[in-house]
């Protein structure tokens, strides 16, 4: 097969395989108006670098139909200077030109660095990204300790506002990339640093870990939800409530379970006696999509199954299995689907 039609057909596998709707998930759909300069960036490197391409097959096939040796045959030795000094200009020119263009890239790269650094702020939304093998934690810092946020992978944010991203990890690097909103940055750890980026477009945009951090990296997924700032303040006040209360026998024999098997030892569920923060704050599990850093969909079943044995779905993560009889397994279900 032609390299070209390799191309091709790698690119429509990545595309078929991609497990989400690609058009959240692409630097070539951008959503935001720092995706929008690294998509012209992308576009004018293309366009050169395929403009140098056909250029360079073009040469190549000019200049084998002019060879009329056969391929076992020494070339002969043409005596021609005029020829020669036609060859150092073109090689000299080529030069030229390769590294003016270079020159024109680094420079369009720089211009296009400075744009998606310099937006603007004027009231920006902070929000602490701490990285973990594997998953996000995110909190809305807040003066109040009883006014911050904590949640985990699901990232919510005001459309047409600047959202501040200071970032930490607490083990090794990992990378937060959502490329249909801005660039790659690492989060390091005990080294906190900022960025930021605004989304105009509402929606729900996926992100990745962008840099190897272990067993689990490919699975290590995060999304950004932009929506409108009344309801994104409706999601804020939602948020900052200890848990519900369960409403029925079952959910509240779920609480129990929750509270006497190992869950609490990692995990925080504000108004109950669960409080570390190894793991995710549960406290509002029921109001996000997924689970398990993007790997789950948040569903009775899926859950089910990640409470039972996450080692089998996501090998090295650091909850262990649990045993549970199965009317403590439905009761704990019931308890955490009811934590909106
Ligand atoms: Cu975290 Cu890769």
């Amino acid at each position: 097969m032609s390299p070209a039609l390799n191309f091709l057909g790698g690119y429509l596998y990545l595309a078929q395989a991609m497990p989400l709707d690609p058009g959240r998930h692409l630097v070539l759909h951008p959503g935001a108006p720092q995706a929008n300069h690294i998509e012209w960036l992308y576009w004018v490197i293309f366009w050169i670098l395929l403009a140098v391409y056909v250029l360079m097959i073009a040469g190549f096939t000019r200049a084998g139909a002019k060879t009329r040796v056969a391929a076992d045959r020494p070339l002969p030795v043409i005596e021609n200077e005029a020829g020669d000094r036609r060859a150092a200009w073109a090689v000299g020119s080529a030069v030229a030109v390769t590294v003016l263009t270079l020159f024109a890239i680094l420079v369009m790269s720089v211009i296009t660095g400075k744009r998606v650094e310099g937006l603007t702020s004027k009231n920006p939304v902070t929000i602490q990204i701490t990285g973990h093998q594997w998953w996000w934690e995110v909190t809305y810092p807040n003066s109040q300790a009883d006014q911050t946020i904590t949640t985990a992978n699901e990232i919510h944010v005001p459309v047409k506002t600047p959202v501040v991203v200071l970032t930490n990890s607490v083990d090794v690097i990992h990378s937060f990339w959502a490329p249909s909103i801005t660039g790659k940055r690492d989060l390091l750890p005990g080294y906190s640093s900022a960025f930021w980026f605004q989304i105009d477009q509402p929606g729900t945009y996926r992100g990745q870990c962008a840099e190897f951090c272990g067993l689990q990296h490919a699975h290590m997924g995060f999304s950004v939800v932009a929506e409108p700032v009344d309801q994104f303040q409706a999601w804020q006040q939602q948020q900052l409530k200890p848990a519900a209360d369960p409403t029925s026998e079952e959910a509240s024999r779920g609480r129990e379970v929750f509270l006497t098997h190992a869950c609490l030892m990692c995990h925080t569920i504000r108004g109950t006696d669960a409080g570390s923060r190894v793991g995710p704050d549960l406290t509002h599990i029921a109001s996000r999509n997924m689970i398990a850093a993007e790997t789950l969909p948040n569903t009775p079943g899926a859950l089910a199954g990640w409470i039972l044995d996450p080692q089998r779905i996501k090998p090295g993560t650091e909850m262990s299995p649990n045993v549970l009889s199965p009317d403590d397994l439905q009761s704990l279900i019931t308890y955490l689907r009811s934590l909106e």
